[in-house]
């Protein structure tokens, strides 16, 4: 089933930019948002649309490295993006000092759209999936869209921005894979034990996370006949549609693939194989 939405709002050009560090926050040995000025990123990006940032002026790596947008303020002029150290691309980017000019290629990609029939958004998040999230649910709420947030992590350590939600005044359900925070188990165990209070209400699901929860995800909405959007993250070269890297299999017969970078990364959860 798929709900007639507004559509998401229009995008900018994207542009290569300069943006200055303008602060980090540690929340693990691995886990940093950074906060970025500039002024086209933070007037123009919508919630699901990523940043293609430059990691070294060298040519090791070579390729820029693509974030979604975590946040902005319009007044202040800044976005910031979360960042997970995975290799040697995020760790060279998460070393760099306040005052570091970046550049950054953006706004990328299409952007979530919001609804127009249901009043009740569910965010479901694994790990830093919560990225683009935190955005989306900051733009919801002024809205009067009731909001639900179910975020897994594998242990408590890893829920930041967590202030940022209750901030919010949104309800939210924690799972931890250790147990350590919430309840024990996937998030996707959770989201199945809840069930009951979404199909009373006229909910939309937003998802984003690892392809295994996703696929999770896809199942239950399609079961509970609700609408789910899903963010997707694949390897990325060019991030403007022109390496052809970012290929998933799309369920359009008339299609084989979709290309995360330029018809995504936000997909209805319908028109993507995510069981590979
Ligand atoms: C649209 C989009 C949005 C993203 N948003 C965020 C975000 O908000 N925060 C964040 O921390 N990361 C995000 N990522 C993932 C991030 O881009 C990668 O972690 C980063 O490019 C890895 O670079 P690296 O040089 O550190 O690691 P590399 O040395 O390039 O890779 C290290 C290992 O991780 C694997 N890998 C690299 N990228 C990915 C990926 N996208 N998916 C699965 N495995 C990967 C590689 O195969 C390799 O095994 C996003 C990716 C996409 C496509
Ligand atoms: S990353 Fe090159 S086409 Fe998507």
């Amino acid at each position: 089933m798929i709900e007639k939405t507004s559509g998401s709002l229009p995008n900018s050009v994207p542009k290569i930019l300069k943006g200055k560090l303008i602060d980090k926050v540690w929340f693990t040995p691995k886990i940093v948002r950074l906060k970025i000025a500039n002024h086209d990123l933070a007037n123009f990006s919508q919630p699901g649309q990523f940043v293609n940032v430059k990691v070294t002026d060298n040519y090791m790596p070579l390729l820029r490295r693509p974030f979604s947008i975590h946040g902005v303020n319009r007044q202040e002029k800044w976005f910031e993006i979360l960042l997970q150290v995975i290799g040697k691309g995020t760790e060279l980017l998460s070393k760099y000092q306040i005052g570091k000019d970046l550049d950054i290629f953006g706004p990328l990609g299409n952007s979530f759209s919001l609804p127009v029939r249901s009043n009740h958004a569910i965010l479901i998040a694994g790990g830093l999936g919560i990225a683009p999230l935190l955005f989306l649910a900051k733009e919801l709420t002024p809205k009067n869209f009731s909001v639900t947030l179910f975020w897994g992590n594998k242990t408590k350590e890893a829920f930041c921005s967590l202030e940022d939600f209750e901030e919010l005044g949104l309800c939210y359900f924690l799972a931890t894979e250790d147990g350590s925070l919430g309840f024990e188990g996937k998030i996707t165990e959770l989201v199945e034990l809840k069930k009951e209070n979404f199909q009373k209400s006229n909910s939309v699901i937003y998802a984003c996370g690892p392809n295994p929860m996703l696929q999770k995800i896809k199942e239950f909405a399609h079961q509970s006949q609700i609408p789910c959007q899903v963010s997707l993250e694949t390897i990325m070269a060019c991030g403007f549609g022109v390496c052809l890297g970012c290929n998933v299999t799309s369920t359009n017969i008339s299609e084989v693939y979709k290309y995360v970078c330029k018809d995504g990364p936000v997909f209805y959860s319908s028109e993507i194989d995510l069981s590979e």
